[in-house]
């Protein structure tokens, strides 16, 4: 079923070489009632299987460190596909203690970034005063991300004032240039449009489709996947679909990497949205589903070491004190411990002892001062 393209080229030279920039036509895409018949079951089946998240998301004691969590979990991936490497256990550690552990501290910093970024988009959407989605929110979100050691010469919060090309290894041979820069600001004032305008296309079809939009106009120099991925879980939120940050396709664009630039590609020069719908309806229904097992599996490890503790003969206020503050905070040490707990260092070092020794709490690395403990089988869950 091939259709047309969806925009139009427009002759533009990029160093040197004249190259065809492409300009999508504005959303929503140009689709008949048939071709959405395809799409009712899997669009069924990515709803149920949010839904499913989403009540999981409820049943856990407090959200709050699930998303915690997840964020950085999906600020880890995200940061993976730009070749980043920093574990789990080194962004939290950084967060601790201002080291980075094993990881170079720009792989860190890109991470902490992203929880910056996708935290304060969710504060604005979520907040009267806050800025609705829309360029100069994802701008800001930018703006965070590119912060710092990486990002600083990537103009970081504004739309790019040159032209760029994707793919391959000079102008000439790219496999993609997307529209000229001096396009960028209409394109994004209608994209922004959309998104606040009436359309009857169901809101996770809607969702696919300004995903790929904006990685189509490409806005900025650098970041636009992660600015992108974010807006789907903005978009996500600001439809109702889904309240909370709690679902990351980012795994889902990493393993299925070739197929995912494909459809890019597919959607722009033979008007393929059908198969990008339904591309980005499996990973949500896959993605959906694995994150519903995790918060559940993190549900029961919390409820059993509880109850653990709970049982042991020389459990302490303190102890259970420092066990409830574990899921939010999974990496502690003495300083912070005492801090926290407005206690002295005997009573904290016991409380950390009683959790080592029921395995609940296990010590990073082997430094002498200041040891981090981390709560370990928690952590593994996440990882
Ligand atoms: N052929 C293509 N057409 C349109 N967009 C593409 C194409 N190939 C890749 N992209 C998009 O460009 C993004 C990469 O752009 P950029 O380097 O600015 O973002 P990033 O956030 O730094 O990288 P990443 O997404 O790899 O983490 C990809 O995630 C994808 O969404
Ligand atoms: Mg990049």
């Amino acid at each position: 079923m091939s259709r047309d393209e969806t925009g139009r080229y427009i002759t533009t030279t990029i160093a040197g070489e004249s190259v065809r920039a492409f300009v999508p036509d504005p959303l929503p895409p140009k689709l008949s009632k048939n071709d959405f018949a395809t799409l009712d079951g899997p669009t069924q089946d990515a709803e149920a299987a949010i839904a499913r998240l989403r009540l999981a998301g409820e049943m856990l004691p407090s959200l709050d460190w699930f998303i915690y969590s997840f964020v950085r979990k999906e600020a880890l991936l995200s940061s993976e596909i730009e070749g980043t490497q920093a574990t789990l256990t080194d962004v939290l550690s950084y967060e601790q203690t201002g080291q980075p552990g094993n990881a170079e501290i720009a792989d860190v910093e890109e991470v902490t970034n992203y929880i910056k970024a996708i935290n304060f988009g969710f504060g604005e959407i979520k907040s009267e005063e806050g800025l609705p989605i829309s360029t100069r929110l994802l701008d800001q979100c930018h703006r965070r991300l590119m912060q710092g050691v990486r990002g600083a010469n990537r103009q970081p919060g504004e739309a790019r004032r040159s032209n760029v090309w994707i793919g391959g290894t000079r102008p000439g041979n790219s496999v993609f240039v997307p529209s000229p820069h001096q396009d960028v600001p209409a394109l994004m004032d209608d994209l922004q449009r959309y998104i606040h305008a009436d359309d009857a296309m169901h809101p996770l079809l809607r969702t696919a489709a300004v995903h790929l939009q904006l990685e189509t106009i490409h806005p900025y120099l650098d970041g636009n996947g992660r600015v992108g991925r974010m807006l789907i879980s903005l978009l996500l939120a600001h439809w109702d679909i889904l309240p909370s940050p709690l679902l990351y396709l980012s795994v889902y664009l990493k393993e299925n990497q070739q197929d995912y630039y494909a459809w890019l590609n597919k959607v722009r020069t033979e008007g393929e949205w059908i198969g990008w719908f339904q591309f980005f309806l499996r990973g949500t229904s896959t993605v959906a589903s694995s994150a519903e097992q995790t918060a559940r599996a993190l549900y029961s490890q919390v409820t059993q070491d509880r109850k653990k503790l709970l049982a042991e003969d020389s459990t302490t206020v303190f102890a259970i004190k420092l066990f409830e503050m574990l899921p939010e905070q999974p990496i502690v040490t003495m300083p912070l411990v005492t801090k926290l707990m407005q206690t002295t260092k005997p009573t904290a070092g016991k409380a950390i002892d009683l959790l080592q020794q029921l395995g609940i709490l296990a010590e990073v690395g082997e430094k002498k001062r200041d040891r981090l403990y981390s709560y370990k089988p928690y952590l593994a869950l996440l990882s």
